[in-house]
């Protein structure tokens, strides 16, 4: 079931045909982020879904996760971990590669993110393919971490990353979907 307010955030995200590459219909958020009711609501669907999940920490993937997972960490009052892209990172630090529609990506953690057994909420705004979040969610696996649930703004089902999330038994929410 959706939740309450679904269509009103949906009608905020602004699809941009053929960009960066001819052929990709990329979904902009930031029409979303920027009308201040959207935005409030968008943050309070997540915290009223995690307030009572007893979540040690939630983690957001470089860049635009850490738009809404620093929030949303913010107002259930836990502290706030960024999975950043290969190469940004100071301290020791745990790397998992993933396969791109050409080539590959890194995405990284620092070693001390989180403690084994704590119980994390992984953020980001939108699932494609699904190899950055199944990446992010095998970084804080490897921390001993549980990754209590994905989230994102967006699911892109036609290319398939819900399905393969599905597959890695890990749970995700997504607001609204575009076909
Ligand atoms: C986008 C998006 C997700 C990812 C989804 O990030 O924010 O992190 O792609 O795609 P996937 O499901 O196929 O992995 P991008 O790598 O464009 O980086 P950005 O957040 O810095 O724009
Ligand atoms: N990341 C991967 N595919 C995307 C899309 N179609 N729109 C926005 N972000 C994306």
């Amino acid at each position: 079931s959706k939740p309450l307010y679904a269509d009103y955030i949906q009608e905020r995200i602004r699809t941009v045909p053929d960009w960066p590459q001819p052929g990709v219909m990329f979904r902009d958020i930031t029409p979303l982020l920027q009308d201040p009711k959207t935005f409030r609501l968008l943050v309070d669907t997540f915290v009223h879904r995690y307030m009572d999940m007893q979540i040690d920490l939630v983690a957001g993937v470089d860049a635009r996760g850490f738009i809404l997972g620093a929030v949303v960490a913010y107002e259930l009052n836990l502290g706030f971990v960024p999975i950043r892209k290969k190469g940004k990172l100071p301290f020791l630090t745990e790397a998992e590669e993933y396969e791109l529609e050409y080539g590959s990506a890194t995405v990284e953690i620092h070693a001390d993110a989180c403690k084994r057994g704590d119980r994390v909420l992984l953020v980001d705004d939108l699932v494609a393919t699904g190899g950055t979040m199944i990446a992010a969610a095998r970084l804080l696996q490897r921390l001993g971490a549980t990754v209590v649930e994905a989230a994102a703004i967006v699911d892109l089902p036609e290319l398939g990353g819900s399905r393969l999330i599905a597959e890695q038994q890990i749970p995700l929410y997504t607001i609204c979907d575009f076909a």
